[in-house]
């Protein structure tokens, strides 16, 4: 998708749709009501003829109004203009292209009812716009999107595009962690992972590839027992982003099960190819280090990726298993198909160890039972630090990414207790998802640490906001690109 900021009096290219966002209740004012007159009253008559009164999330869609420049014209309802904001600004582009993509047209114009927030409209069209399209080799071309260009209209064009800047970034970011989490298991395996993390060093980046020997040296056997079932060597990936000066790092970490089976502990066969999406937490954390290079952020971040699959063989770890992390601390696995938390045991351990991070977020699609608890919209918030949940808190809300805080209590940890080794891997079915953050934890050592567990929240099934096509959501880079963004930059 091209994006253009043009002012009003700008000539229409042809095979154009005309979107006009308007406030509920002033559905005719401003430009709609220029456009109105142009058309002989069209938009008036169209008006009289529906329910449409600008509220949120309406549409009226007049295809070929006489006396105008446009092929077709939209209204967008935009809500009440006291509620405006970045995010309905998104919403609202794009409702406006979702609404036209395929009807033939080329290209859309927007106008917003309030200066401002134009870039952020077209944040939300290139959101709306990404499409996982790589293996559909037959798809006839009156399905395929049409519309190739967006304007979006502006006072100030220079102003709009200096504002864009960090937005395209971010969209690209967000695209390419969408790309990671749709591919399927076959192509991108840990290694194919690592080399498309590799690939960022073009934006400034740098980008370690540990293999097996190396983990191994590390001791790191919790994330490589979860590994050693598959044919695709484990790999750690290690992305710096060296733009904040000699300071301390802020670290994220991520999960990055290429696959999971379950391991001998194997999932039932339904839905199973959705575990192709359980490496959705390091594609946050790979789109978040993009991000930060294409934007140049004034911060120094690491990422760092733990990427494995978790097979059945005669090779894979068994239930019953006793590994040691890098810790040193020993773990009892009980059940293989809880292997994110080994992985991330070991990623958080080499993080701290290493970097003496400010502080570090880890992502992952830990647990069904955080899906349970809070359904698809919210991803679950666990943390041993206020300031930094807080920040988190306050990031989610503002880039609609919402996560909703979870309670860490010490005496669930008893459900971990082992027999034979340090703890158990699993705390028994009541609250999964916080034994889950619990056994996480003990790989914290005097950290401030976040936790999301973003199962819920990395693909999304039809229906949701309409920048979010159906399938990977990028969930997580928003709103750590956010986070980074406000407290900081600097
Ligand atoms: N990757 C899954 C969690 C998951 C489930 C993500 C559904 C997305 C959708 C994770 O590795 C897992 O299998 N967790 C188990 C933990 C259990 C064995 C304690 C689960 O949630 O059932
Ligand atoms: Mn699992
Ligand atoms: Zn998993």
């Amino acid at each position: 998708m091209d994006i253009e900021f043009v002012a009003a009096s700008a000539a229409f290219p042809d095979k154009a749709a005309h979107a006009l966002i308007v406030f509920e209740g002033q559905a005719l004012s401003g430009r709609a009501a220029a456009v109105d007159q142009a058309s002989g009253g069209a938009i008036s008559r169209a008006l009289s003829a529906s329910r449409f009164t600008g509220a949120k999330d309406q549409l009226l869609d007049l295809p070929a109004p006489p006396g105008v420049a446009a092929a077709r014209v939209l209204l967008v309802g935009a809500g009440k203009s006291d509620a405006f904001s970045d995010i309905t600004a998104e919403h609202t582009a794009a409702q406006a292209y979702n609404a036209v993509k395929t009807s033939g047209l080329t290209s859309l114009r927007l106008e917003l009812p309030a200066p401002g927030r134009e870039p952020r409209a077209a944040l939300g069209v290139r959101l709306a716009a990404y499409r996982f399209d790589r293996y559909k080799t037959k798809e006839p071309p009156e399905r395929k999107p049409s519309v190739i260009l967006t304007q979006v209209v502006v006072d100030d064009v220079d102003g709009a595009l200096a504002a864009f800047s960090p937005l395209a970034a971010l969209a690209d970011a967000v695209a390419f962690s969408r790309d990671l989490v749709s591919e399927p298991a076959n192509i991108l395996y840990p290694a194919e992972f690592a080399r498309r993390v590799k690939i960022l060093e073009a934006l400034g980046l740098e980008v370690e590839i540990l293999g097996e020997p190396e983990m191994h040296k590390l001791g790191m056997g919790a994330l490589l027992g979860v590994g050693q079932g598959s044919v695709r060597e484990s790999q750690l990936a290690v992305i710096q982003w060296k733009g904040g000066g000699e300071v301390q790092p802020i670290a994220f970490v991520g999960k990055g099960v290429c696959f999971d089976t379950g391991g001998i502990s194997i999932k039932p066969a339904e839905g199973m190819e959705d575990m192709k999406w359980d490496m959705g937490g390091a594609a946050a954390v790979a789109g978040l280090m993009h991000v930060l290079a294409g934007r140049k952020a004034k911060v120094n971040a690491v990422g760092i990726l733990g990427l494995v699959e978790n097979m059945p063989d005669a090779n894979a770890q068994r239930p019953g298993d006793i590994v040691t992390s890098m810790s040193g601390q020993t773990i009892e696995v009980i059940n293989t198909d809880a292997e994110g938390r080994l992985v991330l045991a070991d990623a958080l351990w080499y993080c701290q160890d290493r970097f003496k991070p400010k502080f570090m977020i880890d992502l992952a699609t830990l647990t069904g039972a955080i899906i349970v608890a809070l359904g698809n919209d919210y991803g679950g918030l666990f943390a041993n630090d206020e300031d930094l949940a807080a920040g988190l808190l306050a990031a989610s809300t503002a880039e609609d990414e919402l996560l909703w805080r979870m309670p860490l209590p010490a005496k669930y940890e008893k459900g971990l207790e082992s027999l034979a080794a340090d703890m158990k891997n699993v705390g028994g079915r009541p609250a999964g998802s916080i034994t889950a953050a619990l056994f996480i934890q003990k790989f914290v050592n005097g950290v401030p640490w976040a936790h999301l567990d973003i199962a819920s929240t990395a693909w999304k099934k039809p229906s949701g906001a309409p920048t979010i096509p159906e399938g990977a959501t990028g969930f997580g880079v928003r709103l750590l690109n956010r986070l980074v963004a406000d407290r900081y930059e600097g």
